[in-house]
This record gives C-alpha cells, sequence and structure tokens, in this order.
C-alpha cells in the first residue's frame, strides 16, 4: 500500500515535505497514513468535500444508515488520545460507528503499558495487532508520523491518522474548517478571493497552522493574522503563505481589520504551553475578543469560525447570530472525519455511487 518501508527514518526525516507525501499517499493520491495538512491538494479535497456532502445526505434515512454502517463492519479502529479532547475523540468516535466500525480507546497512557516502561512505538504495533487504524492525538509533534513510519516496516502497516500533533498539527481540523468555509460560500461565489482573519494565540494553535497551509489551494485567499506581540504567528507559516504568492497582514489592530474579513477565525489562549504557569495570564488578550459590538463590524455575510472549546473569546450573545458558524463547524467534523475515513479504506466510489431505493 506505502513505500515507507523502503527507507530509514534519518533518510525519511531529511525529505522535505513534498517529497514525503507520495510516501503517505494511496495509489488514488488521497493520504494513507494522514499526518499533515499539506498532504490534500486542491483534488483531494474538492473529493472530500463532495463525499462529506454525500454522506450527510445519506445518513438522514434508515436505509442511508444501514448503507453507512455496512461499509467498515469488518473494521475495528483504536482511538489512542494522551491530550485532552471532546469533540475530536467524539467525533472521530461517531465517524467510526457511522461506518460500522468497532472502536477501542486509551484515553491516558497511565492506564496503558506505557507506564510499565513500554515504548510508545511497542504500544503502537500492539495496537496494530488488534485494531485495523489508529487515531491518535499527543502532546509531541511529529510522534504520528514516526509512528505511522515505524507501522510501515511492520507486517501490519495499519493506517494513522493525526488528531492533534503537540504545537504543530491539526490537519483533520483544517479539514473541518475548509467544508465549514466551502458550505458557507459555496452559494455564494465560492472560497477563492476570500479574505480569512485568524485571532488570538497564533503562535501555539495547531489549528490555525494547518488551517492556513490548505487554504494556499484556492485562489487569491488574503489572511489577517491578529494576535498580542508574543502570541503572534510563526514566521515559518508566513514563509509558507510567501512561497505560495498568498497576500497576508500581521497585526494586533482587530477592529481595524474586521469589516474586511469574509470568515473571522477565533481561538483561545493555549495557556497549557506555558513555559511557567500563568505566563499567558500577563498578555492583554482584551481586544482579542467578540462580542455584538464587534460582530456588528463584520459584513452580513461574514462568517464567525471557532474550533473550539472557547472560553471568553466569543461570547455567548454572538451565537444566534446567523453568521456564526462554530457549532455548525463541530458538526461537520464527524461528517468530513466519516468521509476521511471512508477514503482511507476506499469506500468513497462505493458511497458515491448511492442511490435512494425507489419505493
Ligand atoms: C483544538 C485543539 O485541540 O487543537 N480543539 C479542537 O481540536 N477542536 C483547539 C484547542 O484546544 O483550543
Amino acid at each position: 500500500m506505502n513505500t515507507l518501508h523502503d527507507i530509514s527514518w534519518s533518510d525519511y526525516s531529511a525529505l522535505p515535505l513534498e517529497e514525503k507525501v507520495p510516501l503517505l499517499a494511496r495509489p488514488d493520491g488521497m493520504p494513507f497514513h494522514t499526518l499533515f495538512a499539506q498532504q490534500f491538494g486542491r483534488k483531494q479535497l474538492d473529493g472530500l468535500c463532495a463525499l462529506t456532502t454525500k454522506i450527510r445526505f445519506i445518513a438522514k434515512t434508515r436505509e442511508g444508515m444501514d448503507f453507512l454502517q455496512s461499509q467498515l463492519s469488518h473494521k475495528r479502529a483504536m482511538i489512542y488520545f494522551t491530550q485532552p479532547s471532546s469533540r475530536t475523540f467524539l467525533s472521530f468516535m461517531s465517524a467510526c460507528q457511522i461506518l460500522g466500525l468497532r472502536t477501542g480507546e486509551v484515553r491516558d497512557a497511565s492506564v496503558s503499558s506505557e507506564f510499565k516502561g513500554e515504548s510508545r512505538e511497542d504500544s503502537i504495533r500492539t495496537f496494530s495487532s488488534y485494531f485495523d487504524l489508529i487515531i491518535m492525538r499527543t502532546q509531541e509533534k511529529g510522534l504520528a508520523e514516526h509512528m505511522a513510519w515505524a507501522l510501515s516496516r511492520s507486517d501490519r502497516p495499519v493506517p494513522i491518522i493525526n488528531a492533534g500533533s503537540g504545537k504543530d498539527q491539526h490537519p483533520t481540523q483544517a479539514l473541518l474548517d475548509i467544508y465549514t468555509l466551502h458550505r458557507s460560500f459555496e452559494k455564494k461565489g465560492g472560497l477563492r478571493n476570500r479574505t480569512v482573519m485568524y485571532v488570538g494565540d497564533l503562535a501555539r494553535g495547531r489549528t490555525v497552522r494547518s488551517l492556513s497551509n490548505l487554504l494556499t489551494n484556492y485562489e487569491g485567499i488574503r489572511h489577517i493574522f491578529v494576535a498580542p506581540e508574543p502570541l503572534q504567528i510563526g514566521q515559518d507559516i508566513l514563509d509558507m503563505l510567501k512561497a505560495h504568492g498568498n497576500e497576508y497582514v500581521v497585526t494586533d489592530d482587530m477592529r481595524k481589520y474586521l469589516p474586511k474579513a469574509d470568515a473571522v477565525y477565533m481561538t483561545r489562549i493555549q495557556d497549557e504551553w506555558d513555559a511557567a504557569k500563568g505566563d499567558s495570564a500577563k498578555i492583554d488578550t482584551s481586544r482579542f475578543k467578540i462580542g455584538r459590538a464587534e460582530m456588528d463590524m463584520m459584513g452580513p455575510d461574514a462568517i464567525l469560525m471557532h474550533p473550539l472549546p472557547r472560553r471568553d473569546e466569543i461570547s455567548t450573545d454572538c451565537d444566534s447570530d446567523p453568521r456564526s458558524k462554530y457549532w455548525r463547524q463541530m458538526r461537520n467534523g464527524m461528517w468530513i472525519r466519516t468521509a476521511l475515513i471512508a477514503s482511507t479504506f476506499d469506500c468513497a466510489d462505493m458511497i458515491m455511487a448511492w442511490r435512494q431505493r425507489t419505493m
């Protein structure tokens, strides 16, 4: 299925990202292991969005749900999350259930044999003995990638999906964000020539890093990064946007740019990464929040997004505004993760070909 087993870790890890992508891909170009956002080009994104919309439609009837649940009823998935999660965990669990996959879970390394000193590699290899898919969220950057490489050299190279790795990548969150943008602008000229504003903790929020990467697949996207100076976006992301010819602004003035944004992507302060407890609390974040007054400054067709969980960066009285998409965004996560798992196991064509039986 993949050619990763022929390459040593040191040779593999020295490769530039674009040379890693084909090593991680299935023959149809979709990822076998889903590790980073850059594995998705426009073709894969369009295909996944179409498949997601089809799955949403099929799932509306019992006949459709029975069909979906028969797709992967012969497979099992391990959901291995050693970092806190509600939405990502539950949406992956639901996605597995929609396709009929049975699931096992580890949410705390202290209850697995890692606690007895077992290496991560041995743990993952253990999971691969019992399961056909591993979905993992970890504190460590690059761990999912290392595990994908290690498994590819074993006799059970099951696919790995990265559900969040350190401060670095959250590719499936970026997919659901893209699908939310796609749905929101589908009937309004599409997702091109749009201005996307990201607000909050851009230094440590992995969702913004993955999303800005995926958005380079769409024409004419402008990016506005709004954060207090210590929490601003990394230079690597700006360099990446520049290389793609994307325009961007880096600022701490949210109000100035709010009327120009087609999508406002709010994020919370990720204080769990503070070097010393309380470091983030010393930063003035009061100007990086959205309430009714700020929503009034946004355009009539602009949308408000958030990967959630939120704290006080979006006030709850914005929730009923039709431009607020964060609850829908969350549900989109379940649907596009269903589409991703279906594609990983080669069920996309079967699902796309489904027709409702006429009575
Ligand atoms: C995010 C994450 O874990 O990176 N949440 C999510 O997956 N929906 C963002 C966060 O924790 O703030």
